[in-house]
């Protein structure tokens, strides 16, 4: 089971105990942090947007083009760091894995 260190717009800090096979965002939802995730993760809403800590970026599968194009729309878009959680799939290999969830737009 990885655990997953999400940081809320709070700052505070949260080990989740991720469930491989899910989604991050669904992780972060069933762990109670506000992920509103309004299109259920179709990558149509950008509503699951986080920064990927850096040193965590090379872990993670390469963004597809429609998630690029959808969170670069985002009036909080970092670029190399905003990934919409949605559409990263846990797996034992993320164990340790820090995201920061962005500010709403
Ligand atoms: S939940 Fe809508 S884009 Fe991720």
């Amino acid at each position: 089971m990885p655990t997953i260190i999400a940081t809320d717009r709070d700052g505070q800090e949260h080990a989740l105990a991720a469930k491989a096979g899910l989604s991050l965002m669904e992780n972060l939802r069933d762990n109670d942090l506000d992920v509103a995730a309004i299109c259920g993760g179709c990558c149509s809403c950008a509503t699951c947007h986080v920064y990927v800590d850096a040193d965590w970026l090379g872990a993670l599968d390469p963004q597809a083009m429609d998630e690029r194009e959808l969170v670069q729309d985002s009036a909080h878009f970092r670029d190399g760091v905003s990934r919409l959680s949605c559409q990263i799939r846990v797996t034992d290999r993320l164990d340790g894995l820090r995201v920061t969830l962005a500010p709403e737009d």
